[in-house]
């Protein structure tokens, strides 16, 4: 078999301007080119040349995954590992062939004045669509030297996302190459197939199997809404949750308070884990003075109690939106009542509301996903969400669509798996 697909070696062959971007499907094999042959080819033909190295990425920790430790796979102690600045050199930086590569993670918009002032004859940038498009502006900026390379990779986002715009842009030096799935013929047709399926009648096919730069638009559980009965479960005082959570979303002058509560259930004939949303309850606890806080408080005792009879386990966690008062008085009646549920803020941060959906929509497809038929609510704000055709990537939210109970799903389910 050959070493490289056919986009691999063309890429060898002609990527050889100033902008080199790889735009495309995910594990289509744009990092292995660039681990294989880019970075070091660009690092030989650019040695004892004036000008700074440097690799960029989402994050510290996704330059070290995504590039740094594959490399340290392939080349061994080639590649050290990521310093912290010393006296030497002040930033954050890698040995890659006696090469000192300064780090950057690009979304910290705190990073992009430390670019000013340098020289770059190399920029490598990995998940590029993440950055914040100042960064990659000043690093443009940078880029002063008649020889300086930059070489991108990305997966699609919309098409108005600013990089797709600089991509397509008709007057920079660049070459691009678009990869789709199939691209790759060095991985196993059984891993194709599956992850079609995790993908499959969803926005995220369009992009991470297609490769191509899409509008979200319409509903966004397409297989949810056009078959809900396959995922609807109704109660069986047989079932054995090994950890049940709760979610809370509290509502405003517009919007619902919500409680979702969502079990972990061992699916014995599949020897898989299933998420269960159990239960749900819509607080009308708004009055034109706003939120009552001591009767969310209170109903979410009752709610609590409710699930610990019924299901027989007593909900270990309350993870809830972020509204510091609610939540202390909801904790505070928990200690009053004798009781010492966990009640804390959700973790809100550690994935973007895209990954959301894209979980949410593989744990669908995969049948790892199960609704009580009773949930009314949920089944309806689940079925009816749609994209925002005006902001990118958004869930539309208006009077129409029920984003509370989705909201509150999503704060009980973070911590379930
Ligand atoms: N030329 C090759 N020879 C052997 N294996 C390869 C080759 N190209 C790609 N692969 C395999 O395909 C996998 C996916 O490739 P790669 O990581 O480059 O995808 P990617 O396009 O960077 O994906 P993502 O967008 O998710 O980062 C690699 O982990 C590797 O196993
Ligand atoms: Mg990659």
């Amino acid at each position: 078999m050959d070493l490289f697909s056919i986009k691999q070696k063309s890429i060898i062959k002609n990527a050889n301007q100033r902008y080199n971007i790889l735009s495309g499907a995910t594990r289509s094999g744009k990092t292995y080119i660039d681990i294989s042959f880019r970075i070091i080819d660009r690092l030989l033909s650019l040695k004892n040349k004036n000008g700074i190295a440097i690799i960029c990425g989402f994050s510290y920790s996704t330059i070290e995954r995504n590039i740094i430790i594959p490399m340290q796979q392939k080349y061994g102690g080639l590649v050290g590992n990521i310093e912290s600045g010393n006296n030497k050199i002040k930033s954050t930086h890698v040995n890659i062939m006696g090469e000192n590569f300064i780090l950057f993670n690009a979304s910290d918009k705190s990073r992009i004045d430390s670019i000013r002032g340098s020289s770059v004859k190399y920029a490598y940038c990995d998940e590029v669509a993440s950055y914040d498009s100042n960064f990659f502006a000043m690093l443009k900026s940078r880029l002063d030297k008649t020889y300086s390379i930059c070489d991108c990779t990305c997966n699609p986002h919309s098409p108005n996302h600013w990089f797709k715009q600089f991509m397509d842009s008709e007057n920079i030096d660049k070459y691009v190459e678009h990869f789709c799935l199939d691209d790759n013929p060095f991985i196993s047709e059984t891993f194709k197939k599956n992850i079609k399926a995790e993908y499959e009648n969803t926005i995220f096919y369009d992009r991470y199997i297609l490769g191509k730069w899409v509008n979200a638009e319409g509903l966004v559980f397409t297989n949810f809404a056009n078959d809900k009965n396959r995922w609807l479960i109704n109660y069986n005082n047989k079932n054995h949750y090994r950890r049940i959570n709760i979610g809370v979303d509290f509502g405003g002058n517009k919007s619902k308070t919500m409680f979702i509560a969502t079990g972990l259930f061992y699916n014995n004939q599949n020897q898989n884990y299933e998420a269960h949303i159990l239960e749900e309850h819509h607080v009308h606890a708004t009055s034109s003075s706003g939120v009552d806080c001591q009767k969310i408080a209170g109903e979410h005792f009752e709610f609590f109690n409710m699930i610990a009879k019924k299901y027989n386990t007593v909900p270990v966690q309350t993870y809830c939106d972020h509204e510091i008062n609610s939540i202390n008085t909801i904790r505070n009646f928990h200690r009053t009542n004798g009781s010492k549920h966990f009640v804390d803020k959700a973790d809100k941060h550690s994935m973007s509301l895209n990954d959301w959906i894209m979980f949410l929509n593989s744990l669908f497809n995969f049948d790892r996903i199960k609704i009580s038929s009773h949930c009314n609510m949920l089944i309806d704000s689940l079925a009816t969400l749609m994209y925002d055709i005006n902001k990118p990537d958004c869930i539309l939210d208006n009077n129409c669509t029920d984003v509370d109970s989705y909201d509150a799903l999503r704060y009980g389910l973070v911590k379930i798996f």
